[in-house]
């Protein structure tokens, strides 16, 4: 459908070498955009495109730490270089805590930083980069990734938690200050996605009996599962649509 069509666009997706990354990059695809993907890990990245790239419209890598500003501004002027362009950003790189889930008496500081660098700081940094490029090309997209845990709280969640909450508040600056310039910027909220991020967590016989009756769907998420989503929010269909938070989670964050 017209509305949807992404023909012409150019979009980079940072952790779109898996995961739900992967999930957006292929429903980018499918909608006809030119996609960029971006990981630290070249195998991955090999993998994904060799994959992806059954799609169709032209889909390639690159390798990126989110973390490092220096990386970031080559990242968007590579893609510039490849594409002319840059219409959609997807900031959906993140990570649980190095060496796992820590209560706040327990955090080393360092882990803060790391969880807050990765999953917030970038997406500041990506989108100020993106920023004059997208103004160049009359508007754009901006797609963060939040989670369930940008509303609700757990023990272990010290740092990633925080993240999380303060993309939403991210994504709502950016989309108020950006308006003007045709650029909407909104926020997913993934709950609880089948990737490699969760799969020690699904291997906990006592926390999925707790939460599997919660979800309304009735099972775990896929990656797939954002594929639509992403295509709408990055499309012109989605123009009206900003600052907002959509979640993705079959029904688990509403669930008793
Ligand atoms: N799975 C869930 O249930 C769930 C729930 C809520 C929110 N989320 C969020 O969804 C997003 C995707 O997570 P996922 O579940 O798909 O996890 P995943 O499969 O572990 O994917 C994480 C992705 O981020 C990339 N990445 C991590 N650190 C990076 C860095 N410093 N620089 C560049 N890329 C980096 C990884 O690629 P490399 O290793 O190659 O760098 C990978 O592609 C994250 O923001 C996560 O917080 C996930």
């Amino acid at each position: 459908m017209q509305r949807f069509d992404l023909k012409g666009k150019v979009a980079l997706v940072t952790g779109g070498n898996g995961g739900i990354g992967q999930g957006i990059a292929r429903g980018l695809l499918e909608c006809g955009a030119a996609v960029v993907i971006a990981g630290r890990n070249e195998e991955k990245n090999k993998a994904a495109v060799s994959e992806l790239s059954k799609i169709g419209p032209p889909v390639s890598a690159l390798v990126l730490d989110v973390t490092n500003e220096g990386q970031c501004r080559a990242a968007v002027e590579e893609v510039v270089r490849r594409h002319g362009r840059l219409d959609i950003l997807v900031n959906n790189a993140g990570m649980g805590a190095p060496g796992g889930p820590a209560l706040p008496d327990d955090m080393p500081l360092v882990s803060w930083h790391k969880v807050i660098d990765t999953n917030l700081t970038s997406a500041f940094v990506l989108s100020q980069l993106a920023y004059p490029e997208m103004k160049k090309v009359g508007g754009g997209k901006i797609i963060n990734i939040g989670s369930i845990s940008s509303y609700m709280g757990a023990p272990r969640w010290t740092a990633y938690g925080p993240a999380k909450a303060g993309i939403v508040q991210l994504s709502k600056n950016c989309a108020s200050a950006w308006g003007k310039d045709n650029i909407q910027v909104n926020t997913i909220w993934p709950g609880l996605i089948d990737t490699a991020m969760t799969k020690t967590l699904q291997g906990d016989k006592a926390f999925m009996a707790r939460v599997l009756p919660r979800i309304a769907a009735g099972r775990v998420g896929a990656p797939h599962d954002f594929a639509g989503v992403a295509a709408f929010l990055a499309s012109r269909a989605s123009d009206y649509v900003t600052g907002a938070d959509i979640t993705v989670d079959g029904g688990l964050l509403w669930g008793v």
